[in-house]
């Protein structure tokens, strides 16, 4: 990307690159660029060498199909590395602490308000499917639940498993996840080429006795499995819902693992994910709020609670461009 920028320069008036240069520091923020870059790939490569066994399955199928190296990386590729790293900014620096602020700290407040005896806390199983990169399990199991995450991510599972079982103290990686996007910077050096320090926290500093995992693997074959039925007393959904192919097969499916009597939390928006999927076989059925409200009451759930709250999504807070979701939260009994 820098390379394709310094050929852009290389082709306007050798005047006009000098001023670019003199005065918009642009050759500069190019060099700042590439550092960054750099920066990124050294945390990529210790996620990578952390834990070789879960590269295996991965490397293995290229062996079976014939490949001596990996395929070169498609633009698809770089957009997923790319956006897990304004993820692990959301989840695990101080950077992320605002938009966590306004998307898990509601729904922990709701947890712990529903499960206030903290002795109990170590038999109540609290799922969070569709888990990123962990920091919602990690805070739910801090507060001592038995905190269930799943995901079905590579890129996610390898980075998260990283973060929770790889990282030796605060602050060991220094990343630049804002370093790709040329547009809407107010000053490249304080926006777009900004330090982020990750992990704000020690993930493995949870108490002793504490319980978390996480299940790999796609949220409706995992959780359609018979063992789970009635198997979790709090399910928590944060920007979920619409990763559904089918939104009626995921309500279906908290319905029967949550107990009866048990709570559904949720924030997030209704970005239907696979809205505009290229292959028409892939499924997508989009619902507004007002129908999936009904269909939340109408599969067996009591909507307790239900309030509105804005937020930005592993946004540059600096950017002069802001998206902000509108995000539903409710709090939904499982009906007896
Ligand atoms: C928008 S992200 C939200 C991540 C996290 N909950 C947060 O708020 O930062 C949605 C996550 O759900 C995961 N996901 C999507 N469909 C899934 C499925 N069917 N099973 C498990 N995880 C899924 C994605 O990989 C992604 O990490």
């Amino acid at each position: 990307m820098p390379a394709r920028k310094r050929a852009a320069l290389e082709r306007i008036p050798a005047h006009h690159a000098a001023l670019l240069n003199d005065h918009a520091a642009f050759t500069q923020s190019l060099d700042a660029v590439d550092a960054g870059i750099t920066a990124n790939d050294q945390f990529f490569r210790a996620v990578l060498k952390a834990d070789p066994a879960m590269l295996a399955g991965y490397l293995a199928r290229m062996r079976r199909m014939g490949l001596a190296t990996a395929p070169e990386p498609q633009p698809a590729d770089v957009d997923k590395a790319v956006s897990t790293l304004k993820q692990v900014a959301r989840d695990w620096s101080a950077e992320g602490a605002s938009e966590r602020a306004k998307c898990y700290q509601p729904m922990i407040d709701a947890l712990e308000r529903e499960f206030a005896n903290v002795e109990e806390r170590s038999s109540r199983r609290v799922l969070i499917p569709g888990a990123g990169l962990g920091r919602l399990v990690w805070e739910a199991a801090r507060l001592g639940f038995a905190s269930e995450g799943n995901e079905f991510s590579f890129h996610m599972l390898l980075v998260s498993n990283y973060l929770l079982n790889g990282i030796t103290r605060p602050e060991q990686h220094t990343l630049y996840p804002y370093v790709h996007t040329f547009s809407n910077s107010l000053n490249f050096t304080t926006d777009q080429v900004r330090p982020v320090a990750v992990p704000d926290v020690l993930p493995s500093s949870l108490p002793d006795g504490s319980d978390m995992s996480m299940a790999a693997g796609d949220f409706v074959e995992v959780y359609s499995s018979p063992t789970y039925t009635d198997a979790f007393d709090s399910v928590l959904t944060c920007f979920f819902l619409d990763t559904a192919h089918n939104i009626v097969e995921y309500l279906e499916i908290l319905h029967r693992i949550v107990r009866s009597g048990g709570v559904w939390i949720n924030n997030g928006p209704l970005l239907f994910h696979w809205e505009d999927a290229a292959d028409p076989r892939e499924l997508s059925i989009e619902v507004d709020w007002t129908g999936l409200r009904k269909l939340i009451e109408v599969v067996g759930f009591e909507i307790e609670r239900e309030e509105w709250i804005e937020t930005t999504y592993a946004a540059n807070r600096q950017s002069m461009l802001q998206y902000v979701y509108r995000c539903v939260f409710f709090v939904a009994r499982r009906k007896p």
